[in-house]
């Protein structure tokens, strides 16, 4: 089953806070880790981001550097582990505003020839580059929490991308994130709202904390987040991966 096809995964929402670099983080570390798949973790967020913070790299490890030079972008991200690069987002917005379409695809296709899995964090505000990112994305997660807002603005967004920059949504899938036991009837109602494929309800986790991912990436593997992803993602990563 599309056993050469390079696989590039977009993480989005239309929303802050909800969960994009939780669950970035989780399907980087369940590809490379769990499933040995050599695996890029890129940042497309200048809001700013925190993989500056999270992963401890500065702009030698940005794509801001990487889009000039793409044919080097291996000498500009950080590996974390056996199977997993990771490159952080733009310093400045500004920046990601400049950068033009043909760079990211260029730089795209050189980290394809390099990686079996790409996955993409994004910010929640689009701009020209998240939109040059989705057109060549083989998958979209779109990270909602159980909250009517919240599922109406991701619907939205579909909507927009679709409208505006005609782009199909049939590679879209939501990951409902936060959720809390409480919210049991609210699974009823979401039905109502969302038309598309729901992959899978990740559980509120008190205490969870995605630092980990760089200092204790162990403790990080074991968090309930991290498993409850990983049992989501079974199923996708036999239907489309592997
Ligand atoms: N399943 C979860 N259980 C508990 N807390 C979570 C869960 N998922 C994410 N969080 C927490 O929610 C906060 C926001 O998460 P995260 O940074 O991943 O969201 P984001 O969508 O990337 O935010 P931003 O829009 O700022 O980029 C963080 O404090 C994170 O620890
Ligand atoms: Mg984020």
């Amino acid at each position: 089953m599309n056993k050469n096809k390079k696989k590039i995964i977009t993480v989005a929402s239309n929303k802050g806070g909800t969960g994009k670099t939780t669950v970035s983080l989780c399907l980087a570390l369940y590809f490379s880790y769990k499933k040995n798949k050599k695996t890029l973790l890129m940042e497309m967020d200048s809001s700013p981001g925190d993989f500056s913070v999270l992963f401890n790299v500065n702009n030698e490890n940005s794509i801001e550097i990487a889009l000039k030079f793409p044919s080097k972008l291996c000498s500009f991200v950080k590996n974390i582990g056996n199977n997993l690069d990771i490159i952080k987002g733009f310093s400045n917005p500004l920046f990601a505003e400049e950068a033009k379409s043909d760079e990211i695809n260029d730089l795209i296709n050189i980290a394809l020839k390099n990686y079996e899995i790409i996955i993409i964090d994004t910010q929640n505000v689009l701009n020209g580059l998240i939109i040059d990112v989705l057109k060549i994305t083989d998958y979209v997660f779109l990270i909602s929490e159980l909250e009517v807002e919240s599922l109406y603005r991701n619907m939205e967004f579909i909507n927009l991308l679709k409208n505006k920059f005609l782009l199909h949504h049939d590679n879209f899938y939501f990951l409902i994130n936060k959720k809390r036991l409480i919210d049991i009837f609210k699974i009823i109602d979401i039905s109502r709202i969302i038309t598309l494929p729901i992959l899978g309800f990740i559980s509120f986790e008190r205490n969870f904390n995605k630092s980990l991912v760089l200092n204790n990436k162990s403790r990080f593997l074991k968090t309930k987040t991290f498993t409850s992803i990983s049992k989501i993602l079974e199923n996708f990563y036999l239907n489309n991966i592997a």
